[in-house]
């Protein structure tokens, strides 16, 4: 009988997921606490925040995001910290900037981007940063880093993924800059920025201090990320001996396809949508038929592991451990994804949000499988103001 407590719970990690929890300047209230704590007292030994943003200009739309912006910020976050070791778990926080992914009519700030190419979802044209900016938001993540570090956080993860500003500068399709943050016609990729982001957390936080990194291996936009640009990625990653890779899919522009779900929860989507939401009856109607006729159409259906293949692939280009998240929802796909070695560990999201004591249960059941139904309520629940939380727990 496999042990799952012994041989694999230090492999499982709680992907980042947005919380909803903390105040209009990013403090992370006791919600946000409890969850944490919760969490990590149900056996969860590798924690990665939400993403948490790393200056105002980079704020997301979604209500309750947190921000380490700020020193003052550090003992407010000392106290999550403190109550995940008291359990010998670990805990990382992941720093964002959402560049383009944002709207200036949510966050009051205008949007900046890698280059100035408009965000059709988020129907927002950036400004384009120019490089010293750019090099001012790089002294942005590594000055959150080092706050991160302060508060007592076990490492940082770069968020890479999800059309993120860093994503942006690395994907071809969206950077179509021509000064030395454009696209290296060598790799393919605009690997810079990263290059220069993980280089500055280190020289402030010290050469040991984890960085781990997230990226999407491919997506959905008109010109995919390819296999190529993939596998420069990971290359450039290796290089780097970044402390661990985690490796996704798509971005923001059509935020289902990352998740995965069978179904598009409409109506959550009509009351909370950021782009989409709306109480006129007339135009509920009308919304919920475009949905079921346009995003459905573009809807990639669930699959169980659905990322693993990526993960097979950047496993042959790096000896870095490789985190494979996406669709693990059984003891039998975590124990056989690791064991196997087409990863090193996995990381899980919504499985944790609908059981926060899924660890318990997989260890009184190593072929446990999750309850959680990927209906994606809980996707659909971060632009809403109330917390992230489970379709089975509203
Ligand atoms: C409610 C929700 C919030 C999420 N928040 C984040 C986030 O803050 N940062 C991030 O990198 N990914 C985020 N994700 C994506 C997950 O980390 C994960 O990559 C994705 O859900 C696939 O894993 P799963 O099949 O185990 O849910 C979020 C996903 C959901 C459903």
């Amino acid at each position: 009988m496999i042990n799952i407590e012994k041989e694999i719970s230090d492999h499982i990690f709680r992907s980042a997921t947005f919380e909803g929890m903390a105040d209009n300047k990013g403090f992370p209230s006791e919600d946000y606490l409890q969850l944490y704590k919760k969490l990590a007292s149900n056996g969860v030994k590798n924690i990665i925040t939400g993403f948490t943003y790393v200056s105002e200009n980079g704020k997301a739309v979604h209500p309750g995001q947190a921000g380490i912006d700020s020193p003052e910020k550090v003992p407010y976050f000392r106290k999550i910290t403190d109550a995940v070791h008291e359990y010998e778990a670990r805990i990382y926080m992941q720093l964002a900037h959402a560049g383009r992914q944002t709207s200036e009519r949510v966050t009051g700030h205008p949007v900046v981007g890698a280059s100035n190419k408009r965000s059709s979802y988020f129907q927002s044209t950036p400004k384009e940063l120019t490089a010293s900016e750019a090099g001012d938001i790089i002294n942005s993540f590594a000055d959150s880093a080092f706050y991160a570090k302060n508060a007592g956080f076990d490492g940082v993860q770069l968020h890479a993924a999800h059309g993120y500003l860093i994503h942006q500068f690395i994907h071809p399709y969206i950077n179509d800059r021509k000064d030395e943050y454009g696209i290296d016609p060598g790799t393919g990729i605009g690997d810079r920025f990263l290059r220069q982001t993980v280089e500055a957390v280190r020289s402030r936080c010290g050469q040991d201090y984890p960085v781990l990194v997230k990226i999407s291996a491919s997506d959905d936009l008109p010109v995919k990320f390819s296999e190529n640009n993939f596998i420069s990625l990971i290359k450039v990653l290796d290089e780097l001996k970044v402390s661990s890779i985690e490796i996704s899919f798509g971005t923001m522009e059509n935020a289902l396809n990352i998740f995965r779900g069978n179904s598009v929860p409409a109506d959550a989507v009509l009351d909370y949508n950021f782009r989409y939401g709306t109480k006129s009856i007339i135009k509920r109607n009308i919304t919920k038929f475009a949905i079921m006729l346009f995003l459905k159409k573009d809807l990639i259906q669930f699959s169980n592991t659905y990322n693993l293949k990526y993960a097979v692939t950047a496993k042959k280009h790096t000896h870095i451990p490789v985190i494979s998240v996406g669709g693990f929802r059984n003891g039998h796909d975590i124990y056989g994804a690791i064991t196997s070695g087409s990863c090193d560990h996995v990381s899980l999201c919504r499985p944790f949000i609908c059981e926060p004591d899924f660890m318990i249960r997989l260890k009184n059941d190593p072929e446990y499988i999750s309850e959680c139904s990927n209906c994606n309520y809980c996707a659909v629940m971060c632009d809403s103001p109330f917390s992230t939380k489970c379709c089975k727990h509203k």
